[in-house]
């Protein structure tokens, strides 16, 4: 069937078109319905039907003969190993978890946080989780302890589950200290840890808290799968919202599967058997829906990959990576790309490789620049297609979904709105833009199943984040336009959230940090454009009257503190202080302006601002820093 032939079909009949979806899922009891909207506007999806998210991942496909299908690829270039489980041993390997797990107590229910590297055992907590109907969080390693702090407090998990260290290229990052330092300062403490030991830096474990993950688990029973409700959490994944409190986003079970085992073959076009991967990392929503959840629900093999685009070892990784293991659908983020094509443009590389197994590539995370698509669909002689979507709703809002039918990439555009997406242009007071024109983009509610119900025990700010401003609609955060023919263009955040490396993160927490600093009286953060990572984060602060310290001082001690507090993912490295902040009359800072600025585009003088004069002072601040960069 054509897309449109599809998008239709879904569009007249919703509730047929999702029970449909749902039959490619098993079930312990099959849903009586799709849609519950008695809570509207928070809708449900599937929520008196019975079923497990592992038992869908992984044991129904061993049930169905594919045990000695490889499951998992862990292929590391940092420690210069690969390893293969199958469908049959990563069953095994799970439910003992499992087990060990409610051996300490853990329940349907539960929350457990998860602190892994790239390492399939973070993929087998996952699913050892989800097989007891307890709920994971995992957070990215390259967060600080005070981010994993905030997170312990939100979800109260009964257990955490993490690894000694990550690797980073040419760097050990030891996790185990950093859990501990968060633990000391939440609030909440788990009642115990299993930690994996890796031997690039075990740790010490902290008696009577701490498990070793091997010794834990020998002797425990395995565990079987726990049915829960359609719409009982599977995970919470904690993302960047206006300030420092990340926002809980929730998965419910059903939904999830349905809504992911959908896009595997319509979107990726993979059929079960083949291998996909997404060279992300567990920590991302990207990482849970295309590393984890989706491949293996429709049972295909995927790849959990340790290295990074370039330098592990070279520019070559991706197709050796590609070559080696067969992969049919890459996914990857467009500042990867923008990495390996500044090492390797004419693509030497990739000459080396038999890339004939691949036959698509998908990118998201940021909007993707027509160089790097042009510059991909050059190398690989494959279709590479840029397509959108956020942690919110789990999968993507708008592709070309290759499995469906072939329509043409429009440069520069993620394609067009996918099944369950009825996506419209907004201006301000909610009446909708003809094409061609800039506005907020919102998704009609209800929200297709497998995107967030609500935020975890805040569902007042889900309403105000998400619903209030336009009543009817989903409002996604990004402001953007449609063509005549349906594409989209994504253009900017309208929030305070920025895309570094394809990294969502908070300008907001940012600033919350920076405020912190005794001798800083105000502050504003901004993104600005970055040839590799898209945008990065830029920081004016304004100090206290009567500082008398030296700004490169102060500006050295932002920049330690954004790393200590965030983290290293912020990749916070540049600010300037300067005397004042560009405001409105009402007090309102000025940040896209000044963004205007040091991108150098041109931009209006907001008609409510304060002193235009400020503006030349922070030209000149930012020209100091070599913004605009040329
Ligand atoms: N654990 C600990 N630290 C981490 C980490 C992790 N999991 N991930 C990143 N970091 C650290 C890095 O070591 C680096 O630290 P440094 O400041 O000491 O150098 C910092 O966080 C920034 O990392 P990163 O964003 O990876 O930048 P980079 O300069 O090291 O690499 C790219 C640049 C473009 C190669 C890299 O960002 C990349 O591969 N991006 C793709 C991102 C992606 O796939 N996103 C998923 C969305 S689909
Ligand atoms: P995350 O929740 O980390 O997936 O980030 C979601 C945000 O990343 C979106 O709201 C967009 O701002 C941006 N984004 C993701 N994919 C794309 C894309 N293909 N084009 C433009 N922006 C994108």
């Amino acid at each position: 069937m054509s897309y449109a032939a599809v998008y239709d079909a879904w569009k007249q009949d919703p509730e047929a078109f999702w029970m449909q979806a749902a039959e490619a899922i098993s079930w312990e009891r099959k849903p009586s319905k799709a849609l519950f909207d008695a809570r509207a506007p928070i809708y449900e999806w599937f929520s008196d039907g019975l079923l497990n998210t592992c038992y869908n991942a992984v044991d129904r496909h061993v049930e169905a003969g594919r045990g000695d299908q490889v499951a998992i690829i862990h292929d590391s270039p940092i420690t210069g190993t690969i390893a293969r489980i199958t469908y049959a041993e990563l069953q095994e390997r799970v439910a003992r978890l499992a087990g060990a797990l409610r051996a300490q107590g853990v329940e349907k229910g539960d929350r457990v946080i998860i602190y892994m590297p790239m390492v399939p055992e973070a993929l087998e907590a996952m699913l050892a989780v989800t097989r007891l109907g307890a709920i994971h969080s995992v957070v990215f390693g390259g967060f600080a302890a005070r981010e994993l702090a905030v997170r312990i407090d939100d979800a109260a998990p009964r257990a955490i589950i993490a690894a000694s260290c990550g690797l980073e290229p040419g760097r050990v990052v030891p996790y185990k200290p950093l859990m501990d330092e968060a633990i000391a300062m939440a609030a909440h403490k788990p009642d115990f840890c299993v930690i994996l030991q890796r031997e690039q830096a075990p740790a010490t474990l902290t008696e009577g808290r701490d498990l070793d993950w091997h010794a834990f688990q020998q002797g425990a029973a395995a565990a079987e799968c726990v049915a829960v409700e359609g719409n009982h959490p599977a995970y919470i994944l904690y993302t960047s919202g206006t300030t420092g409190q990340p926002k809980g986003v929730v998965r419910h079970t059903a939904g999830h599967l349905v809504a992911l085992n959908w896009t595997m073959k319509n979107i990726y076009n993979v059929e079960p058997g083949e291998v996909f991967w997404a060279a992300s990392d567990v920590g991302w929503v990207v990482g849970h829906s295309y590393i984890c959840y989706g491949p293996l629900t429709h049972g295909n093999t995927t790849i959990v990959f340790e290295g990074k685009p370039v330098g592990t070892p070279d520019a070559g990784t991706f197709w050796r990576v590609i070559s080696e293991h067969k992969v049919r659908s890459f996914f990857t983020a467009p500042t990867a790309f923008r990495a390996v094509k500044r090492e390797d443009p004419a693509g030497e590389f990739v000459k080396k490789y038999d890339l004939s197994s691949l036959g698509q590539v998908y990118l998201a995370g940021e909007r993707a620049d027509p160089d790097t698509i042009l510059w991909a669909e050059t190398q690989l002689k494959v279709p590479v297609i840029d397509h959108w979507w956020q942690t919110e709703t789990g999968y993507p809002i708008a592709a070309i979904p290759l499995g469906l039918e072939r329509l043409p990439v429009r440069l520069g555009s993620p394609g067009v709105p996918m099944p369950g997406f009825d996506v419209r242009v907004l201006g301000e007071d909610g009446s909708e833009l003809p094409p061609g024109e800039l506005g907020a983009i919102a998704i009609r509610t209800p929200l297709p199943p497998g995107c967030l119900p609500t935020l975890w025990n805040a569902e007042a700010r889900f309403r105000s984040a998400y619903l209030e401003t336009f009543p009817g609609y989903y409002e996604t955060g990004d402001a953007g336009y449609r063509d005549e023919d349906g594409y989209l263009y994504i253009m900017a955040r309208t929030d305070d959230v920025i895309n570094v490396a394809g990294h969502r993160l908070s300008t907001g927490a940012m600033e919350e940090v920076l405020a912190s600093h005794p001798d800083v009286a105000e502050c504003a953060v901004i993104g600005v454009a970055d040839k590799l990572k898209g945008q990065l984060p830029l920081g004016l602060v304004c100090l206290n009257a009567g500082c008398e310290r030296a700004a490169e001082e102060v500006v050295a001690e932002c920049v330690a503190l954004v790393r200590e507090r965030i983290g290293p993912v912020a990749a916070f490295r540049k600010a300037c202080v300067v005397e004042r902040l560009p405001k409105t009359r009402s007090g309102k800072i000025l940040r896209a302006t000044m963004a205007a600025i040091a991108d150098g585009v041109e931009y209006k003088i907001p008609a409510t601002i304060d002193d235009p004069a400020i503006l030349d002072e922070i030209e000149a601040a930012l020209g100091a820093l070599g913004y605009p960069a040329g």
